[in-house]
């Protein structure tokens, strides 16, 4: 009799075990980008930041990217340098005009800069001193940093601005990606590439022009996240990325993306920031595991929770 009983609640645990692991199977593992690289750690957007990605196991590393006055597609956040370089120092006559920007004083914008200029540029310094003289990174030398090693996630940045000069930046990137064979699916099997962009316009177009690309509509904004708006994206984009604090607001929003066949990113936790987490790990899980979410942006990839 006891071992008759015994045999049942082994076969009972067995089949709880079976149903556990299946479920955990079907769920996709979440994904980590390391927002400008590990850029908690080093200077956001040099081979520094995001060689330090790579060892930390992030699985995609960001590209934010600009163009130069010689169309040349270079790594950057700003759309001017003066915030991460020692622009200021080496050019200190050639401030630009009329440069539409939130932060006071002058400003050094990208597109008035060839790469040879900008290469001349200490792109590491400002962070710490053992980073001075890192350089900016063109998006071909990314790609040939971070290929076959991570995943990459270039952002189309400030397209309207580059379109206000004659400068069509999709065009370039479209470019550069079809050179590389990225958008090969022999190549995305090794190397997964995810476009993002706030402007529609750029989505609506790589959907067109790179169609095998899986590509992410950034938003800050409420009204992208209601149902028919949400309806509306998920016919030319992927996936939508919505600003953490976005996703806090509207929790709904997740399921719902996730019914229309959009992915869920979220953006930015960083270790520095002062949250109601205790940690930026607990953040991270709170909205990968709690809310539901599929991958998100961090400064931290060393904290990336997995399960
Ligand atoms: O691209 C996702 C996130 O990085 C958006 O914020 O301003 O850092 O590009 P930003
Ligand atoms: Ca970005």
């Amino acid at each position: 009799m006891t071992i008759i009983r015994s045999q049942f609640l082994f076969s009972g645990v067995l089949a709880l075990l079976i149903v556990a692991t299946a479920g955990a199977l079907a769920q996709p593992a979440r994904q980590s980008i390391a927002h400008r690289g590990a850029s908690g750690y080093a200077p956001e957007h040099t081979a520094a930041a995001y060689k330090l990605a790579m060892e930390q196991k992030a699985d995609f590393v960001e590209q934010d990217l600009g163009v130069t006055r010689d169309n040349e597609l270079i790594c950057i956040h700003d759309d001017t340098l003066e915030r991460t370089t020692n622009v200021a120092k080496l050019f200190p006559e050639r401030a630009s005009a009329n440069v539409p920007s939130q932060t006071p004083g002058r400003h050094w914008l990208v597109n008035d800069f060839t790469l040879a200029e900008i290469r001349r540029l200490d792109a590491g310094g400002w962070f710490k001193p053992e980073f001075a003289n890192a350089r900016i990174q063109t998006f071909q030398e990314a790609i040939d940093l971070v290929r076959g090693k991570a995943g990459m996630y270039p952002e189309l940045k400030s397209p309207q601005l580059y379109k206000s000069r004659g400068i069509d930046q999709v065009k370039l990137f479209v470019a550069v990606v079809r050179k590389n064979g990225l958008e090969k699916p022999e190549s995305l099997r090794t190397t997964p590439v995810i476009i993002q962009s706030f402007d529609e316009e750029a989505i609506r177009r790589v959907a067109v022009d790179l169609p095998t690309v899986p590509r992410v509509f950034l938003t800050s904004r409420d009204e992208d996240v209601t149902e028919p708006r949400i309806r509306e994206l998920a016919k030319f984009s992927t996936g939508i990325a919505p600003e953490k604090f976005v996703i806090a607001r509207h929790p709904e929003l997740v399921q719902r993306a996730h019914a229309a066949g959009l992915t869920v990113t979220s953006w930015t936790f960083r270790a520095d920031e002062k949250t109601s987490f205790p940690s930026v790990r607990d953040e991270m899980s709170h909205f990968l595991y709690t809310l539901g979410i599929d991958a998100l942006f961090t400064n931290n990839p060393d904290q990336f929770p997995r399960r």
